[in-house]
């Protein structure tokens, strides 16, 4: 038998300090599909997501709600991942920072660093902001936005960064799809062109308490990214498991959002070039999601929770939604009035009304069951070329990250067959006593149905396999010809009941 290949594959681990909101479903939604697409193609696939639970912010959060910060983060943890439950998210791992097995593995990481030299301490001197438990910059200081300043001396620990900068300028000029889409590319080689310093990786426990613990410094805790990107390593087994390790990494695809793309591109590389590991394949950076063009956030009051929307229009049209949206590298735009206007024309109009024609015409002239079909005439031939060419236009477009493109042309055989439904008219066919040449465009427009729900399946696992089960087809592969006549079709309800706007 072949070797499968593998397919490593992350999102983010998401701060647990509030609840999660569309965005991070996004990346989540989005790493989902693409998993399923693989899976389905029949590789390896390890999918990895969860929570990061480290760090000032959680601190903080912790404190506002007067509860200890383990407790918080207990309390918060389930949030998600009952989110992505009901999203159906089939991930294979979920981490969460405070688990030992990723904290022993960050700090087997420092302390080899340590011992290597690649990490030394240092007297660093600066405007220390009290209210914003940070140091400030010479700007910030002068822009006096920021109460109690005072210049504090601080004792810290440093990761030797800096000095991998030409190797990091190389290796992105030599692996054109490190760093993807282009632009996040050039960005990034942009902010190469200034020195890089070296990255303080430590915070004094008098002034941050909630973090690992530092092996070679019980006073400190490690900063919170250099806790948070091990999870990469961590949980596939750096350390502690050679074979599992070995088979997984380095991973196929960090999927990131364009806010978090330094932290990877440089930090997480510049770390793995000291620990002696290769770097992941791609690190694909994603826009964002505005709401009627501007940023979500909580003080503007425009954040979408998910829930609300899975709970009104169900969680397929949430997924599909989503990737049908967002052309993946730019921002997208999300208002309930696009949301409504793309659900109706592409999921009740389009492949929602496919279905109730296809069963409705095959229950009305043919007792139920799918007809076979004869003679092909060009109309049928054009959309068997169509159907045919379909599975290897999908994979390629997911293999290129343009989920959008694929989505489109999957929902391309779905408006082409409802045209050619309406210009053939099988009812008049049978009305001239053609039943045969009725029963080869109900055929064809049936088989043509079949393989789209197959291959909208990774977005919309529940409804597609709905849409399979009527056609007694579940489990099927999208080839061509592959729908048996003589299938009794299954009764259903409503795929996708348009929404009627007040
Ligand atoms: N904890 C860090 C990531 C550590 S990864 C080793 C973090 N967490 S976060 O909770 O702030 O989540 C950030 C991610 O959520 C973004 O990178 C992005 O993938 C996703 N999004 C958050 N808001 C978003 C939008 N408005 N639109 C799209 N994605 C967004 O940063």
């Amino acid at each position: 038998m072949a070797k499968k290949n593998k397919f490593y594959l992350t999102t983010p681990i998401y701060y647990v300090n509030d609840k999660p909101h569309i965005g991070h479903a996004y990346t989540t939604i989005l790493a989902d599909v693409l998993a399923r697409y693989h899976r389905s193609a029949g590789d390896e696939v390890f999918f990895l997501t969860g929570l990061d639970e480290h760090g000032q912010k959680v601190q903080q959060a912790a404190e506002k709600r007067g509860v200890p910060p383990q407790q918080h983060c207990d309390e918060m943890a389930p949030r998600f991942i009952e989110l992505w439950q009901r999203l159906n998210i089939q991930y294979d791992d979920f981490v969460r920072t405070t688990q030992d097995r990723h904290k022993s593995v960050v700090q087997a990481c420092l302390k080899m660093l340590f011992d290597k030299g690649e990490i030394y301490t240092s007297e660093y001197e600066g405007s220390y902001s009290v209210a914003e438990e940070r140091f400030i910059t010479e700007t910030e200081v002068k822009s006096g936005q920021f109460r109690d300043v005072k210049t504090l001396k601080e004792k810290n620990y440093f990761f030797r960064m800096g000095k991998y900068q030409q190797q990091l300028i190389d290796y992105i000029e030599k692996n054109p799809e490190f760093i993807l889409p282009e632009t996040r590319r050039n960005e990034i080689l942009g902010f190469l062109k200034q020195p890089l310093g070296d990255l303080c990786i430590s915070r004094p426990k008098a002034r941050l308490s909630w973090g690992i613990e530092l092996p070679f410094d019980k006073d400190y805790v490690t900063y919170v990214w250099f806790d948070a990107l091990v999870n990469y390593i961590s949980i596939p087994g750096y350390t502690t498991d050679k074979e599992k390790f070995g088979h997984w990494w380095p991973a196929d695809l960090h999927l990131i959002g364009k806010d978090i793309l330094t932290t990877h591109a440089v930090y997480w590389s510049t770390m793995l070039f000291a620990l002696g590991l290769p770097l992941p394949k791609t690190i694909f950076a994603h826009g964002w999601w505005l709401i009627g063009e501007t940023k979500m956030s909580k003080s503007l009051g425009n954040v979408v929770n998910p829930l609300d929307l899975i709970d009104q229009y169900g969680v397929d049209a949430v997924r599909y939604y989503l990737m049908a949206e967002m052309v993946l590298g730019q921002d997208a735009n999300f208002t309930p009035e696009l949301f409504i206007r793309r659900y109706n024309n592409d999921l009740a109009n389009d492949f929602g009304n496919l279905l109730n024609r296809m069963s409705g015409l095959i229950t009305k002239h043919f007792e139920g069951s799918v007809p076979a079909a004869g003679q092909a005439t060009e109309a049928e031939q054009e959309i068997m070329e169509y159907g045919q060419k379909l599975p290897s236009a999908v994979k390629a477009n997911i293999d290129q990250m343009k989920v959008q493109t694929a989505v489109d042309e999957i929902m391309g055989i779905v408006r082409k067959v409802n045209a050619y439904v309406e210009k053939q008219a099988p009812w008049s066919e049978m009305k001239k006593g053609n039943k045969e040449r009725a029963g080869t465009i109900l055929y064809i427009a049936t088989e043509a149905l079949r393989i789209a729900a197959v291959l909208l399946q990774p977005i919309m696992p529940v409804k597609a396999v709905e849409v399979l089960d009527v056609l007694g087809a579940v489990d099927s592969k999208p080839q061509w010809g592959l729908l048996k006549s003589g299938t009794v079709l299954k009764s259903h309800s409503a795929l996708f009941p348009r929404i009627e706007v007040k």
